[in-house]
């Protein structure tokens, strides 16, 4: 940080451990290679970054996220992505997916919903090379609900005392898609999909993050099966320990979105929540997502995530 040729950013720190608003950058404009060495040193040192009033279409924001590296698309564009941009995924009125899989849409989340944490998720990490990065903006949000919450794995894992952290050092996690799913009795379109279409990766629970060099107590309640080598029954105590530590609220953020804002996250250094607090509102939500390409991830002693099931998200391209 502060190397040379990188440009001073109004950076505004928006909690202890995690989150930052950068004012007076024009994300739509041509940003000069300062600025977007300081945004990525911004990055890894608050995890998530945030800017306001942005006049970004699809193509721009498109061409900001390129600035700081490849590009994944989405796995399942829903109905409301554009289709001339297939790097953006589009999240409307979360109703539109009622019914898409033979049921009511509330059932469905109800069915998904085994624990409390589940909403705590970095994006798609049932994938062997989850992306690094996400930039989301909002376009038309309710005038209130529908928060994210952001919190720090760095400044979690940091924070475990230290016999906590050599037993975590050397454990590994089974992430997958639809981890906990209740299936309907008889035919059920839902749990079909996920047994034709499995997506299931060994990820170890303490990972080195490849730029800072940080470990991440990389844990998250939407997509972990288990802890592997350990019985079932040690396995969901761990979690709980973990899971908990993981979204201690002093290593959180909250973020209100506005038309126009942008929250720029490190899909490995962090986990956030998915808001469920505006289902009863009836106020559009319509948020745009665009991922950055990821690694595969490797834990404290080198070694690499295992792929079980499903394709890695760089050849889908
Ligand atoms: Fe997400």
């Amino acid at each position: 940080m502060g190397g040379h040729g990188t440009t001073e950013l109004d950076l505004r720190p928006a909690a202890g451990h995690i989150g930052a608003e950068i004012v007076g950058v024009d994300l739509a404009g041509p940003l000069d290679p300062g600025t977007v060495q300081a945004i990525r040193a911004a990055l890894h040192r608050w995890k998530v970054l945030f800017f306001r009033g942005q006049n970004l279409d699809h193509a721009a924001h498109v061409a900001f996220a390129r600035r700081f590296g490849a590009l994944v698309p989405p796995q399942s564009r829903g109905t409301a992505s554009p289709a001339d941009f297939p790097y953006i995924e589009t999240t409307a009125d979360r109703r539109e997916l009622a019914g898409r899989f033979g049921q009511e849409r509330a059932d469905w989340l109800d069915r998904r919903r085994h624990t409390a944490l589940r909403g705590w998720h970095s994006d798609l990490t049932a994938r062997i090379d989850p992306p690094a990065a996400t930039v989301l903006r909002a376009e038309d949000v309710p005038p209130y609900g529908g928060d994210t919450t952001w919190s720090n794995l760095a400044a979690a894992y940091a924070g475990m005392s230290e016999p906590l952290r050599r037993f975590a050092d050397g454990l590994w996690t089974e992430h997958r898609h639809g981890v906990g799913y209740l299936a309907l009795a008889g035919e059920d379109p839902y749990l079909r999909k996920l047994q034709d279409h499995p997506v299931v990766s060994v990820h170890p629970l303490v990972r080195v993050h490849p730029e800072t060099g940080e470990r991440l107590l990389f844990v998250n309640g939407y997509y972990i099966e288990r802890v592997v080598g350990v019985s079932r029954i040690e396995s969901r105590p761990l979690m709980e320990l973990f899971m908990e530590q993981a979204t201690r609220p002093e290593y959180t953020v909250r973020f209100r979105w506005e038309p126009g804002s942008v929250a720029f996250w490190d899909n490995r250094a962090t986990i956030h929540l998915a808001p469920s607090d505006t289902e009863h509102l009836d106020a559009p939500r319509i948020m745009h997502r665009v991922l950055l390409a990821g690694e595969v991830p490797v834990g404290v002693d080198g070694s690499a995530s295992q792929a079980v099931a499903g394709e890695p998200l760089a050849q889908r391209d």
